[in-house]
């Protein structure tokens, strides 16, 4: 905050206008000591556990199952049967009413979710309860919508379901990436097996209770949890006919090898290191907002960050000073504090991954910019990072970092924007600010990424497809197009 002189006065006026903390609750949420596997509506009893944690502070929160080959086994049997005893008979109309009482269960339970969501998984407690409830609410309201309209959605083709459906997501948004895809698959007619990622279990596990008060038939959803040996053995497991993955784009190749050639379908959605364009004639402190919203949101884990910033010359020093200058009224602390901005890194493993690529921005030349800030001592955290100078060859230019570190490039004309901006292995999303409709258009057309936004970032709707190009993966979640990859035709 700028420092304004203060006229001597009479009175006592409060000199401190920084925030008293506002914690949210916790006794909103019951968890349990232990969970095992919800499989054909019943809890399974797991062999093997493993404790989850909060990272705000690492907590232990509960005992958590690491499935085998073998539970997995149970799970996908469960799925199918559920799949042959009527599931993929009933009528759309019927399927529907199922998906929107979870629609309006999760609406109605939408604080104990977000602060458990906030809890197990570290983002701050106003973007869980603005951000991601409400989306994962209407992800199913949305595909209830299409439930006993697909004949209209895909005419004279015939749609039908897939089969049993082995859903694979990850720890950055795990109840709104489990809404993504159950919603969909459950709409087109298809059973479930679903595995939340190990560092954030909770919120799907919590999820079996909304599933059992929609009275939702056995079977139709099964979840297990698990580390990646878990998400290994759903993908190899004979009897799944689709697997659905988002993570990374290591995991995604190495199970897009395993798939090959056995006819199972494959959709994925991988990692992202997202060009955000600011033309000088972009009214700059919207942009701004863009920008702080585009990488410091759920501390930059987020698949579609826009990571690489960059900025027309003309502009580079007025923006870059107002973007450090916001950066200094961020307030970074525990994710369940209402005031929070940015929370907790997800686990210790991504804080080391973000260090280290941090070192390496440093070690390479590149200006960091971290504004004053105290951190809580216990729990892991990154300080907002801003990086300038930095040249294209640099690891923090070329690789996702994940973690709430931007890094600021400049051009001179569109083409070099589109170039350096289309310069990356990556193309999951950009994004783009100017005030000229034609110049979005322009560009629009010729960046290389699934979604393209205009003097916005990281805007989701259910309604509007997501998904990416090269190795961003390949198929589209939301929309009429997410309910394409849970269909078959006969053509
Ligand atoms: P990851 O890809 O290992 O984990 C994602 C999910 O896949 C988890 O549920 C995990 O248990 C499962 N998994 C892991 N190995 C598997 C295997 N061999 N077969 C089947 N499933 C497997 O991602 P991780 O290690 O948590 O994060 C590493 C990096 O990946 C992050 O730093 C970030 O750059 C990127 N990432 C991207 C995400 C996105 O939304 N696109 C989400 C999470 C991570
Ligand atoms: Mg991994």
């Amino acid at each position: 905050m700028a420092e304004i002189d203060k006229p001597q006065r009479e009175v006592d006026v409060p000199g401190d206008w920084t925030y008293a903390s506002a914690p949210e609750s916790r006794d909103i949420v019951h968890i349990r000591d232990r969970y095992g596997y919800y499989v054909g509506g019943e809890w399974l009893e797991p062999a093997e556990t493993y404790e989850t944690i909060s990272p705000r502070d690492e907590e232990p929160l509960a005992a958590v199952g690491q499935a085998t080959a073998e539970d997995v086994g149970r799970a996908v049997a469960a799925a199918r049967t559920a799949y042959a005893d009527g599931w993929s008979s009933l009528p759309g109309s019927e399927r529907a009413k199922y998906l929107f009482r979870i629609a309006r269960i999760l609406q109605e339970r939408s604080r104990e979710f977000a602060v458990l969501e906030s809890l197990n998984g570290g983002k701050p407690i106003k973007e869980s309860r603005d951000v991601d409830l409400p989306l994962a609410a209407a992800h199913f309201f949305y595909y209830a919508g299409w439930a006993d309209k697909l004949e209209y959605a895909f005419p004279n083709r015939r749609p039908r379901p897939v089969g049993v459906a082995g859903q694979i997501i990850p720890w950055n948004f795990p109840l709104l990436m489990l809404a993504w895809k159950v919603a969909p698959a459950l709409a087109c007619g298809n059973t479930v097996v679903l595995k939340p990622a190990e560092t954030t279990p909770l919120t799907a596990l919590l999820f079996c209770d909304v599933l059992r008060q929609a009275e939702l038939p056995d079977g139709v959803v099964n979840i297990v949890t698990g580390d990646g040996r878990t998400g290994a053995a759903l993908v190899e497991s004979e009897d799944v006919d689709k697997i659905a993955f988002t993570g990374s784009t290591e995991v995604g190749k190495e199970i897009q090898r395993r798939l090959a050639g056995t006819g199972k379908r494959l959709t994925l959605e991988l990692g992202g290191k997202a060009a955000n364009i600011v033309f000088d004639d972009a009214a700059l402190d919207q942009a701004v907002e863009g920008i702080v919203n585009g990488i410091y949101f759920n501390q930059g884990h987020v698949c579609c960050a826009g990571s690489r910033l960059f900025v027309q010359e003309s502009i580079y020093e007025p923006l870059v000073a107002k973007l450090e200058r916001r950066l200094t009224t961020l307030r970074v602390g525990d994710p369940l504090d209402k005031n929070s901005d940015v929370g907790a890194i997800n686990s210790a493993a991504q804080l080391e991954k973000i260090r280290e690529l941090v070192a390496s921005g440093v070690e390479e030349g590149a200006e960091i910019y971290q504004p004053p800030c105290v951190l809580p001592e216990k729990g892991y955290w990154f300080v907002p990072t801003v990086f300038t100078n930095v040249a294209q060859s640099y690891r923090i230019a070329q690789e996702e970092i994940f973690g709430p570190v931007l890094s600021v490039l400049t051009f001179r004309t569109p083409e070099e924007a589109l170039e350096k901006a289309n310069n990356t292995p990556y193309g999951l999303s950009a994004g783009v600010w100017t005030e000229k409709g034609s110049r979005i258009l322009w560009m629009a057309q010729r960046l290389r990424a699934g979604v393209v936004w205009a003097n916005t970032f990281n805007r989701f709707d259910p309604g509007s497809p997501f998904g990416g190009y090269k190795e961003s993966g390949f198929g589209r979640e939301g929309g009429r197009h997410g309910l394409e990859p849970y269909l078959r035709f006969d053509e």
